[in-house]
């Protein structure tokens, strides 16, 4: 690493002696979600999820995978955590599946649930490490999918009561807490393309999705702050979109990249930070929708105070506009089916990113970390910020020497390493970043990929379920113990 004052293109230009070096209080941190590597989808009480019903419907997942038993983190709980602990983690992000806790959505309670999440919760202060819960990672109760899923108002009120009776069990142990994983991507994904659960195409159904999960968060904020002790954090996690026009000078793709940055950003950050719907996103959606399903008295409830916000970032996106002729690539690398998440963008075209990709074919790009931090801390100067998440996936295998298994796997290092030294560098401009958490602790189910893609720091054999930390996790854990890239 060069010195603190040598003046190339890097984090390591930092001024000051602490250059290279993360903030005293900075959380190193890895991330999960349930229906991802739980498994014991049928026992202690569990209800279906949607995710449950969309994986063990044939064609919708790579491979026919299922969540079915996944990394088994349910049963291997202790080992986990011990693992969690070797690897030096301050913070742990994991998330609660509604499911286990009402097994039907509403009503009753489901005692087993709420015990495994306060083992996780106590397993973790054990250690030293910091739960940090997401109470909704997209495993909606199918019950309420049957009674009209996000598409319908009473899901929101139904997330609020699951939202305090989470709290009220848990909020003594955990005290820092996120109200959605990615609206986006269970408001787009899972009712505009249909490559996630629960598999619906339709613009309109989309836009009234994205809506109930806004007031989901709102309502559900309210009610974790009448639950759980004071002096919690609540945040959001959104995985908001970078995107460049193909042609900086032409007015139509500027066009492009502000209708996408409405339907992919503002959409959520409007009413949440601001407390309002953006006005050109509602006049471009005009032709699919009135919005009257934004009832008065919703974005009071959707804009409620909020320390945090989680950022999700993996890549970013090219647009211009599109005539209809020629490949469409959608954004994000969902591109499992023919139809748009984008309810109304049917003018603008995604197009591909050049190299280096990821095994999920999403271009490397640091930069627009850097982009999106800094936009967040501009906009939203009194929240603070942590990137709940980030990494990459790439075919990794195990090697075996000395009877010693071992993952080589630079580029994830490289990828961690590279995002990592933006995040020191927003921070030396002013962005309070509080945490960073590695995408993921585990490889795991990878959604409509199934097993296919692999994003741990520690690798998991998918016959014998065991555990190796890849070369990038050991890595990683250097780094949280040194709290510095040096
Ligand atoms: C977004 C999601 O929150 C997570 O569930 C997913 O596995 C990763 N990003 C990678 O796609």
């Amino acid at each position: 690493m060069t010195t603190s004052h040598s003046k190339t293109d890097s984090a390591t230009t930092l001024d000051g002696p602490a250059a290279g070096t993360f903030p005293d209080g900075f959380m190193f941190g890895a991330a999960t979600a349930a229906y991802q590597v739980e498994g014991a989808a049928r026992e202690d009480g569990r209800g279906p999820s949607i995710w449950d019903t969309f994986s063990h419907t044939p064609g919708k997942v790579a491979g026919g995978d299922t969540g079915d038993v996944a990394c088994d983190h349910y049963h291997r709980l202790e080992a986990d955590l011990d693992l969690m602990a070797q690897l030096g983690l301050d913070s742990y992000r994991f998330s609660i599946a509604w499911p286990r806790i009402q097994p039907t959505g509403r009503g009753e309670v489901n005692q087993a649930g709420l015990d495994f999440y306060r083992r996780l919760a106590d397993g973790l202060r054990q250690r030293g490490i910091r739960p940090l819960a997401t109470l909704y990672h997209w495993d909606l109760p199918q019950s309420l999918q049957d009674a009209g899923g996000w598409g319908v108002r009473e899901t929101a009120h139904a997330f609020a009561d699951y939202a305090g009776i989470v709290g009220g069990a848990l909020g003594d142990r955990i005290d820092a807490w996120t109200t959605l994983n990615e609206p986006w991507c269970s408001a787009f994904l899972g009712h505009g393309s249909g490559v996630h659960a629960p598999g619906v195409t339709d613009a309109v159904t989309a836009l009234r999705a994205a809506h109930h999960l806004n007031l989901g968060h709102g309502l559900a904020l309210q009610a974790l702050r009448g639950s759980v002790p004071s002096g919690a954090e609540y945040s959001v996690s959104l995985n908001l979109h970078v995107v460049h026009p193909d042609r900086p000078d032409v007015a139509e793709d500027l066009d492009a990249v502000r209708r996408i940055d409405a339907l992919g950003n503002r959409i959520f950050t409007g009413p949440m930070f601001a407390g309002a719907y953006p006005e050109d996103l509602l006049s471009d959606t005009a032709p699919l929708t009135d919005w009257s399903f934004v009832h008065d008295g919703d974005l009071a409830d959707i804009h409620q105070p909020l320390e945090t916000i989680g950022i999700n970032y993996y890549s970013t996106s090219r647009v211009r506009q599109w005539d209809g002729t020629g490949q469409n690539n959608h954004s994000t690398g969902h591109n499992l089916s023919s139809a748009s998440p984008w309810p109304g963008a049917d003018s603008v075209q995604f197009l591909p990113q050049p190299a280096p990709h990821t095994a999920m074919g999403w271009n490397i790009e640091p930069s627009g970390l850097y982009e999106l931090i800094m936009r967040m801390h501009r906009e939203n100067p009194d929240k603070s910020l942590l990137i709940t998440e980030n990494g990459s996936a790439f075919d990794d295998t195990v090697t075996t020497a000395d009877g010693q298994r071992r993952v080589h796997d630079p580029e994830r290092t490289d990828y961690l390493r590279r995002h990592l030294e933006v995040v020191l560098q927003t921070i030396a401009e002013g962005a309070d970043v509080r945490g960073y958490y590695a995408w993921s602790l585990l490889d795991n189910f990878e959604w409509a990929y199934g097993y296919s893609k692999r994003f741990g720091l520690v690798h998991v054999d998918y016959d014998t379920l065991e555990r190796t930390p890849k070369d990038s996790g050991l890595w990683y854990a250097q780094v949280a113990r040194a709290r510095s890239l040096a």
